[in-house]
């Protein structure tokens, strides 16, 4: 063993930043990543915006498979095994790769999401979630997460406004929505230094976004900038 580890971590590239943003449906986490992704472009970052389930052509697939169709099409185990399908692909074609690069990454939900529909809103419960997210995602953990906050008679009555197809989540009864809310404020709860919750029941795209940069900047800005 050589004293080598300095050249090492000299020649290393910096790994970017990991932001995700979670929430139930209807929440805005489409236009505050792209607006997130934007505003941090203008900073001269490297960033590239992605989602979940999806971010990849097989991981699209099999988004298509999950948020499409009856309710019933699926048990809680296998939906919960499609979602980290997915995510596995996504993982090694696009984030891996970005982050190390020293790209940042924005992702539009990720393992939260899990934890949140299929662990307390599909009653899988959480420690399934945990461990298999443990063999699929390993390290790779967001540096910070977003989680857009609303009640969700507010959420769904935006969402069904949008008239999309996606509407497999959409469609189940209020008691799942009020437990995947629940879900995502437990989450955060535990992990208050990766999480921050926005209320993202009030105030306009622009009034949302201004509290989503205020916590990235303070967040992941902290040492570069003194000023806001
Ligand atoms: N702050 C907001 N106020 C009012 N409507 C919003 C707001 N943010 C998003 N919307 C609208 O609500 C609908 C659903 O929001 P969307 O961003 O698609 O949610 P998500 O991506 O979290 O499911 C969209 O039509 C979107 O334009
Ligand atoms: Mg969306």
């Amino acid at each position: 063993m050589s004293a080598g580890a300095g050249e090492d971590t000299a020649a290393r590239r910096v790994r970017g930043r990991f932001i995700t943003f979670e929430g139930g449906e209807g929440s805005g986490k489409t236009p505050q990543s792209a607006r997130l992704v934007d505003w941090l472009s203008a900073r001269g970052i490297a960033v590239r915006r992605t989602r979940e389930p999806g971010g990849t052509p097989g991981a699209e697939a099999i988004r298509d498979l999950v948020v499409k169709g009856a309710d019933g099409r699926w048990s809680a185990l296998a939906e919960t095994l499609l979602m980290f399908a997915a995510r596995d692909d996504h993982l090694r074609q696009v984030i891996r790769p970005a982050l190390e690069a020293g790209e940042w990454v924005v992702c539009d939900r990720f393992v939260d999401s899990t934890i949140a529909y299929q662990g307390y809103g599909r009653g899988l419960g959480r420690a399934a979630v945990d461990d298999i997210a443990a063999v699929v995602v390993g390290d790779t953990r967001p540096d910070l997460t977003l989680i857009l906050d609303l009640p969700p008679s507010v959420g769904l009555a935006r969402a069904a406004a949008r008239r999309g197809t996606e509407t497999r989540f959409e469609s189940l009864d209020r008691t799942f929505h009020d437990r995947l809310r629940a879900g995502f404020l437990e989450i955060a709860a535990a992990e208050p230094d990766r999480c921050a919750v926005v209320d993202a029941g009030a105030g306009d795209t622009d009034a949302i976004f201004a509290a989503v940069s205020r916590i990235v900047a303070e967040k992941l800005f902290e040492e570069q900038s003194g000023d806001g």
